[in-house]
């Protein structure tokens, strides 16, 4: 079988993958995207973890969940009364799985509008080839591929607790969390991160007993404490049980469930027994089958691939990028290092800032920040000033009806220069996009002060926060 020659191959088509394979092909390059996700009927699905079983298809039932609570517990603040309320896991889920879709029907359209050769099926190195990579696609596509450049994406998958794999059916990853067929009574919930936090939110809000179990003792240790503080205390309120310094010592399956047996922050032995089980304890890159070893592909001890700063590997013209190497597994820093590596093999100078890499977790409130927190700015011996606005006392959130949580600016003390914000509140994904703005073009919070911000919305509250780092709130 003679090879197809490319220029650039992707090895992956996530959010790191497809984006660069779209990037190179926009700079003139002959570009192949190799990735292996099917669909339900065995066909393909690019768009990797994050449109089939993560970002896109977490936010259509946070979404859902979102409005099945504001029906519940805030239409009848509105004066809007409803007769019986009633939710169709299937049709959500349903749903949710159209979205999914159409993120994947989406990208295949722009491969085919960008020019990108897609091959469905599990790519992996063959061998050193003239001068480039010969590249072996397996499944669906039988070919044998061959680049100088080669860019590998392929992304993560979730950690399981040792001694209990997932099932997807009573031990769920995420995969599994995103397609529970009816609501649990008692759902339990191991790691407090992200995905606990989201996934607990959407089956809490349909009626799911939720209790999270945390290995650390501190909650969202990664956030500002004022803004975890905060959550910690929201959630609470909302009914989400976070138990926190917790032990796990045994995870069993029941005729009807899960039992979880753990050590509590007192050490006290307790048992935790759910119909459901969530396991989101983090996530390991995805390196095996790729025959990293055959090529000598450099891999560290967790299994991801080594790069430098610019998502070089140790051999050349293979770059990596996204969740298989270090950094925060985020899509959005997934896609900027598959651009910025597809302008790098053009001869360009492809760059990502890590500093203003903007976290989102799209709970209720949702919570938001870049930068660095006050605690990080303390413990680097930073002289910095603080100004902090509440929700609660702008008029948007008081007429949207969601006043909880506050921005929270940080800024030098001596040049103004803004160095984190953090948000939690109502569209906080939205409202963090001008803070990574402001401090890519490095401004002070002086600058965000002087902007005029339309009234009413909430992004007048980022901008009484900037005001509140010089003590001179004027609505608060
Ligand atoms: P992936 O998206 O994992 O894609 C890798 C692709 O490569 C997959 O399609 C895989 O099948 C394929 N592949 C692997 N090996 C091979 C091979 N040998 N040959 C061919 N194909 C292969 N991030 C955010 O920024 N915002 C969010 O709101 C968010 N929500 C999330 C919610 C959940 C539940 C989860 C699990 C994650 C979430 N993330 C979110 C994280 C985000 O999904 C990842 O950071 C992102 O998908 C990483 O992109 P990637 O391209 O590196 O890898
Ligand atoms: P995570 O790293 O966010 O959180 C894992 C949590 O599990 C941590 O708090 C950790 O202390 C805890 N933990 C680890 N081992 C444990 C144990 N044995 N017992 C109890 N607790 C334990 O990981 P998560 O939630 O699995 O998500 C993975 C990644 O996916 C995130 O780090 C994030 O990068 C990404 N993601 C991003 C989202 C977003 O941007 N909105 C949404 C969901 C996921």
């Amino acid at each position: 079988m003679s090879s197809k020659q490319f220029d650039v191959v992707v090895i992956g088509g996530g959010p790191g993958g497809y984006i660069a394979a779209i990037r190179a092909a926009q700079l003139g390059f002959n570009t192949a995207c190799i990735d292996e996700w099917k669909n339900a009927a065995g066909g393909p699905a690019p768009g990797g973890t994050c449109t089939n079983v993560g970002c896109i298809p977490s936010k259509a039932l946070l979404q859902s969940s979102e409005h099945f609570d504001h029906a519940a517990h805030h239409f009848g603040d509105h004066g809007i009364s409803l007769a019986e309320l009633k939710i169709d896991v299937a049709k959500m889920v349903g749903r949710k799985d159209a979205v999914v879709k159409q993120n994947n029907d989406g990208i295949l359209y722009l491969f085919k509008k960008n020019k990108v050769s897609f091959f469905h099926g599990r790519g992996s190195f063959v061998a050193a080839k003239d001068g480039g990579y010969e590249i072996a696609v397996a499944g669906a596509a039988n070919e044998t591929l061959v680049a100088k450049q080669v860019i590998v994406a392929t992304g993560s998958s979730a950690r399981a607790l040792p001694g209990a794999p997932f099932d997807e059916e009573h031990i769920l990853s995420n995969d599994g969390a995103l397609r529970i067929p009816s609501v649990p009574k008692k759902l339990g919930v191991i790691g407090s991160g992200v995905i606990g936090l989201e996934m607990g939110s959407v089956w809490r809000r349909l009626g799911a007993q939720v209790t999270i179990l945390e290995a650390m003792p501190a909650f969202l240790g990664a956030a500002d404490e004022a803004v975890a503080k905060e959550a910690a205390k929201v959630f609470k309120k909302q009914g989400l049980d976070i138990q926190l310094g917790v032990k796990i010592s045994g995870v069993e399956k029941t005729a009807d469930g899960v039992t979880v047996k753990y050590a509590d922050a007192k050490g006290a032995e307790q048992v935790l027994a759910c119909d459901r089980l969530i396991v989101s304890i983090g996530r390991v890159p995805n390196t095996t089958g790729l025959n990293a070893e055959g090529v000598g592909l450099k891999l560290d001890e967790r299994g991801a691939i080594v790069v430098d700063a610019e998502c070089r590997t140790n051999l050349p013209g293979v770059w990596a990028v996204g969740d298989v190497v270090r950094g925060p597994m985020l899509a959005h820093k997934a896609e900027e290092e598959g651009v910025a590596v597809a302008e790098r093999i053009a001869g360009q100078h492809g760059h990502v800032n890590f500093d203003t890499i903007p976290w989102v977790i799209y709970t209720s409130p949702e919570i938001a920040w870049v930068g660095k927190t006050e605690q990080q700015l303390k413990a680097e011996g930073r002289a910095y000033k603080a100004g902090q606005f509440p929700f609660l006392a702008n008029g948007r959130a008081r007429a949207l009806g969601d006043t909880t949580g506050f921005v929270k600016r940080l800024a030098d003390a001596k040049t103004d220069e803004i160095l984190g914000v953090h948000i939690i509140g109502p569209f906080a994904s939205e409202l963090i996009a001008e803070a990574v703005v402001a401090m890519e073009f490095k401004a002070s919070s002086e600058d965000i002060a002087r902007i005029c911000h339309a009234h009413p919305s909430l992004s007048e509250a980022t901008k009484e926060a900037a005001l509140a780092v010089d003590k001179r709130t004027l609505n608060f």
